[in-house]
């Protein structure tokens, strides 16, 4: 068996180790700050000691190990991807990036590179948003740009970021200490996998990614009124529900004969004191909207605000529209990716260029340093569910591919910024 594939081997089991921690049995779901989420993060931080990396957890929750260059005033190259996942997710998403990571500097290490810059490995706390729907609060933190208002936001259960934060050992006074200062990037470098079907489809194992789609987060509360389901007349209604659905149909319809760049996604649909026998009261629903043109995406969001708005106006329904996030395309660095085309065709595959429609911790990192992407192949493109499936040989050639990347970066003048 090649190094690689011995080295991928590896990968993938401490993979399943880490997929084995979870919130609920029977399926992989490791939120943001839960305990499942703690107990998966001790382990990564075990693997990075055992590395022999510098390791410390900042104060939002993201662990982080060192590998220092001998030039003490060399910059810093991050390689990083998150440990948090959606609920009922895949083991892939996230981890992936993050043990091949390790691996490839264990790698270094072995093979004693002298490394001009120093290297930080990066485990991102939340990338998924789950808990407080709002994405790539690690890596905000990380880069300089995470908005203290943020910690006022509430989980399901009630609790505060903040809070959160609190119980996990951080200070939310103190979250703005761990950005790396602009200055002090030398790039990022994120490995995950596709999490659509081009390269499935086009059967190649890794691709480069160009750019990452913008986003939209939004909440919308629907307030009719509640009622008896078996005394209100039809036509004397308020069914928050009803208005709810109208609005969700209305929103595929709208992103499917745009015919524009743009996907609309609600996912979670929150019925207030739910009963069979109440007419729905208030419903609470997400809206995620996306597109790789940023204008696209502001004017359909405005208009599927309208949309909402005259929907509710005609069922006499109020309506709450609240913007949680929205975050700019991220455009990969032409530099690094030339060196990323490079090493793929070094490894022997044909170099294939996606953009990217989820969203990656290289969004927020973009603002204050070059990025870039290397894409996996997984099985059909399926993500965000348990059959997310990457095989052993695609990793393996992840593997050959950040290595020539890292040894090409040895070597590599970045232009002046
Ligand atoms: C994360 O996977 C996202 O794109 O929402
Ligand atoms: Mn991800
Ligand atoms: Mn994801």
């Amino acid at each position: 068996m090649s190094d690689h594939l011995t080295r991928a081997e590896k990968v993938l089991q401490r993979i399943n180790e880490l997929a084995s921690v979870s919130e609920d049995d029977g399926c992989i779901t490791r939120t943001y700050g839960t305990r499942a989420f703690i107990e998966g993060r001790n382990k990564v931080e075990q693997w990075m000691k055992q590395a022999g990396l510098q390791t410390r957890t900042d104060n939002i929750g993201n662990i982080r190990g060192r590998l220092l260059s001998g030039n003490a005033d060399a910059k810093t190259f991050v390689i990083a991807s998150h440990i948090d996942t959606v609920i009922n997710a895949g083991k892939f998403d996230g981890p992936l990036g993050v043990l091949a990571g390790l691996d490839l500097i264990e790698q270094i290490i072995r093979s004693k590179t002298e490394i001009p810059f120093h290297v930080e490995l990066i485990a991102f706390c939340d990338e998924e948003g789950c808990r407080f729907h709002t994405t790539y609060l690690g890596s905000k933190a990380v880069a300089g740009s995470f908005d203290k208002q943020l910690s006022d936001k509430r989980d399901a259960a009630g609790i505060s970021l903040g809070e959160v934060i609190k119980q996990n050992g951080g200070d939310v006074n103190n979250l703005s200490k761990d950005a790396i200062a602009k200055e002090d990037w030398l790039g990022y470098f994120e490995i995950h996998i596709e999490q659509g079907p081009v390269l499935y489809e086009r059967n190649i194992p890794v691709g480069v990614v160009t750019a990452i789609a913008a986003q939209c987060r939004i909440e919308l509360i629907f307030t009719g009124e509640a009622g008896h389901a078996g005394t209100v007349p039809m036509d004397m209604r308020k069914d928050a529900l009803a208005c709810a659905a109208e609005f969700i149909l209305e929103t595929e319809k709208f992103a499917i004969t745009g015919k524009k760049k743009l996907v609309a996604t609600i996912g979670k649909l929150h019925i207030i004191n739910p009963a069979s026998n109440v007419i729905p009261g208030q419903v609470i629903c997400s809206l995620d909207i996306r597109s790789e043109d940023e204008n696209i995406l502001s004017s359909s969001c405005l208009a599927i605000k309208e949309m909402a708005e005259n929907i509710c106006k005609k069922r006499g329904i109020n309506l709450k529209w609240g913007l949680i996030q929205q975050t700019k395309p991220a455009i990969c660095d032409k530099g690094m990716n030339k060196l990323l085309v490079q090493s793929i065709k070094e490894a022997g595959f044909d170099p294939v260029e996606l953009v990217s429609g989820a969203g990656h911790d290289a969004v927020p990192v973009s603002e204050v340093s070059p990025v870039a992407m290397l894409f996996v192949r997984c099985f059909k493109g399926i993500s965000h569910n348990p059959l997310e499936e990457v095989e052993l040989k695609d990793i393996a050639a992840a593997i050959k591919v950040s290595d020539n990347f890292i040894q090409q970066l040895v070597k590599y003048k970045p232009p002046v910024r």
